[in-house]
């Protein structure tokens, strides 16, 4: 047997039915192989250190209804807010002092002309105040406020953000259309990752594990669609139920499955770490709240990237997408070095003040001669 999963792991081309064989391993024997596995490619690839992304939760106020998503704009429970952005600016400051290097700004989603410019704003102020001799171009920002059209996008672009992350969430149509009401279209979320990379950005998707109904082909089906998008970043954790969601009916089954919802989005990462190799992996929050080392299991699974949560506490609580979601209640402000405790508790380095930009952006794309980037066609 593990002869057969040797050769397996050690393919270079890998076919739906590989991932499927991989996805598909199950003993703790076969599992431990996998992660190691996973963990020799990542080091081969992008190397161990771990990037840090600071995460600002700047609104949770969304036109979108999401089935699964604790802040769909028909959960009337919830508070909406937006951060001033003078708030925004301090944690952005803090985020760079404390040497993070880079943050995500997220959202809800938006496209009205005010949030555009309130956007584009945030990301210039934010990335002229950062500069300082460590950071000589200021933060790296990450986008994550959903669909927009391609100018809007280009915008967003010229004004300094240089990554942008937008999950497909599964890349099934028929899945997709399940687990999002009838105006929320595949096919405009494939065309807006279409324009990011047509503009140039390092792009980022994901998916969620353990979405109801979700199989082991839809998972592998996923892997392929990263790499047929020549995808930079990758953002996959477990789907968590809502209690004030549509999706709350399969709270059952959610229960019963939570263990194995959980081992399997660790497979995911390892296999798509293996089948993809240089691109950053995060190891996402959602790992976290299931259970409180999840993060720390996803590192050792592949991922390079974790996204400690810098939003301020008054709103933490009004922007939870899933049930447990971690620190929300304490002020666990993930000040750089508690974060960089634990990750080096893991046997890893931290990367301070860079960037960590995706291996894959660079390994592909060529500049030409105006010194712009040209993705390879
Ligand atoms: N469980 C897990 N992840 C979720 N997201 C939204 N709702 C949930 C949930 N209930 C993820 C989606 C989205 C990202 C910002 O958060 O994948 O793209
Ligand atoms: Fe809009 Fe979840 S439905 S952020």
């Amino acid at each position: 047997m593990k002869m057969v999963l040797l050769e397996l792991l050690n393919k270079v081309h890998f076919t739906f039915d590989d991932i499927k064989n991989l996805l598909s391993f199950r003993s703790k024997e076969d599992i431990d192989m996998l992660r190691d596995f996973a963990y020799q490619v990542m080091k081969q690839n992008v190397g161990e250190t771990v990037y840090l992304r600071g995460l600002i939760e700047f609104s949770n106020i969304c036109i979108n209804d999401c089935y699964y998503c604790g802040i769909r704009k028909s959960n009337h429970k919830v508070k909406r807010y937006t951060l001033d952005k003078e708030e925004i600016y301090e944690a952005a400051k803090w985020c760079a002092e404390q040497g993070f290097g880079s943050l995500v700004l997220q959202s809800g989603e938006r496209n009205d002309e005010q949030f555009i410019d309130f956007v584009e704003d945030i990301i210039i102020k934010i990335k002229l105040s950062t500069k300082s001799e460590k950071l000589p171009s200021g933060l790296g920002i990450t986008l994550c406020v959903g669909e927009q059209t391609k100018e809007t996008y280009q915008r967003f672009f010229n004004a300094g953000a240089h990554r942008y992350l937008l999950r497909i969430e599964t890349s099934s149509p028929v899945l997709f259309k399940k687990i999002h009401p009838d105006f929320q279209l595949y096919e405009r979320r494939m065309e807006a990752l279409k324009n990011l990379k047509e503009i140039g950005f390092q792009v980022g998707t994901g998916i969620m594990i353990g979405i109801p109904g979700q199989t082991i082909d839809d998972l592998a089906n996923d892997i392929l669609f990263f790499k047929k998008m020549d995808i930079d970043m990758l953002g996959m954790g477990p789907y968590i139920i809502h209690s004030d969601t549509p999706m709350n009916v399969y709270y059952q089954e959610y229960t019963e499955r939570k263990r194995e919802i959980y081992e399997l989005a660790l497979k995911v990462i390892a296999v798509t770490r293996i089948v993809l190799k240089d691109v950053n992996i995060a190891s996402t929050t959602a790992l976290q709240a299931m259970y409180p080392m999840g993060r720390e299991a996803g590192l050792m699974f592949g991922a390079n990237v974790i996204m400690p949560m810098l939003t301020p506490t008054h709103v933490r609580n009004d922007y939870q997408l899933y049930n447990g979601k971690p620190c929300i209640d304490e002020f666990t402000s993930d000040c750089f070095e508690c974060v960089q405790q634990r990750i080096e508790s893991t046997g890893r380095k931290v990367g301070k003040d860079e960037y960590g930009d995706s291996r894959h952006y660079f390994n592909n794309r060529h500049l030409n001669e105006y010194g712009y980037l040209l993705s390879p066609e």
